[in-house]
């Protein structure tokens, strides 16, 4: 018997899905460098939906790139998905993020020159996916925009190009979800129906979540919160 981890009424606890131990940031500025991340320890465990809050400025999407590996760490490790980010070259981080990421953000971040149906399409395509553009057209079936396949971004609402972006983080079978203050450039409403849809899908494909909101009912739908502070995690770092 292992008796080294946590144990619920379930059992051990699985391995952390997300798992950061005493991570730094520092980045160059005109005014010299700046200390983003300042020691950051988080795990996130397989299918839970992590809320993360903090002030303006606290280094909340700067965590979210360094767990993207879109932005590389100063000091300590950052392991995601299985596949520990430290020292991996430009192109095992993109093969990382295509395999294991997706991601929503605030400003829906859309090609504006593709179609709805283009735009969830790529990330299949560079995948090697067989019948991407059909793949594609049931992942914006399933968010409700089935009859917007052709429109682009530039044709549709606030709300409806949130719903491409969504679809488009979950088309290529990505097992953590980032997004950062996703219904943020939204109505309260439309907000409201673009985080039912991001909670249901995540339940549908066992996904785990990481949300940064301004929101607090919003973080309270998550199963856990962190709170971000001057680049270090001031509670609920762990599970
Ligand atoms: N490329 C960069 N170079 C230097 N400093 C940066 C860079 N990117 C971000 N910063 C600084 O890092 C700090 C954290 O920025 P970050 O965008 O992570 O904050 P945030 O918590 O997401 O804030 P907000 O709630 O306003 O989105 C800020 O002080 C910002 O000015
Ligand atoms: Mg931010």
């Amino acid at each position: 018997m292992d008796f080294s981890g946590p144990v619920s009424h379930l059992g051990r606890m699985p391995d952390p899905i997300v798992s950061l131990e005493n991570v730094h940031l520092t980045l160059p500025s005109r005014a010299g460098p700046v200390d983003i991340l300042r020691g950051i320890d988080l795990s996130v465990r397989p299918g839970e939906a992590l809320g993360i809050v903090g002030p303006s400025g606290s280094g909340k999407t700067t965590l979210l790139m360094v767990i993207a590996g879109l932005e590389r760490v100063s000091s300590g490790t950052i392991s995601v998905a299985g596949t520990l980010l430290n020292g991996k070259n430009e192109d095992a981080l993109a093969r990382f993020r295509r395999d294991a990421i997706g991601i929503v953000f605030q400003s829906f971040h859309l090609i504006p020159t593709m179609t709805a149906l283009e735009n969830v399409a790529v990330p299949l395509e560079f995948k090697g996916v067989a019948d991407a553009l059909g793949q594609a057209g049931k992942h914006l079936d399933r968010v409700g925009l089935g009859h917007r396949l052709s429109h682009y971004p530039g044709q549709l609402s606030g709300g409806e190009q949130q719903r491409v972006a969504i679809a488009r983080a979950l088309a290529s079978g990505a097992r953590i979800i980032l997004a950062d203050e996703p219904t943020g450039n939204l109505d309260l409403d439309t907000g409201k129906a673009i985080m039912d849809l991001l909670f249901t899908l995540k339940q549908e494909d066992g996904a785990t979540l990481l949300l940064i909101t301004h929101d607090p009912a919003l973080a309270q739908r998550c199963d856990r919160i962190a709170s971000v502070r001057d680049g270090r995690i001031m509670s609920g770092a762990h599970p």
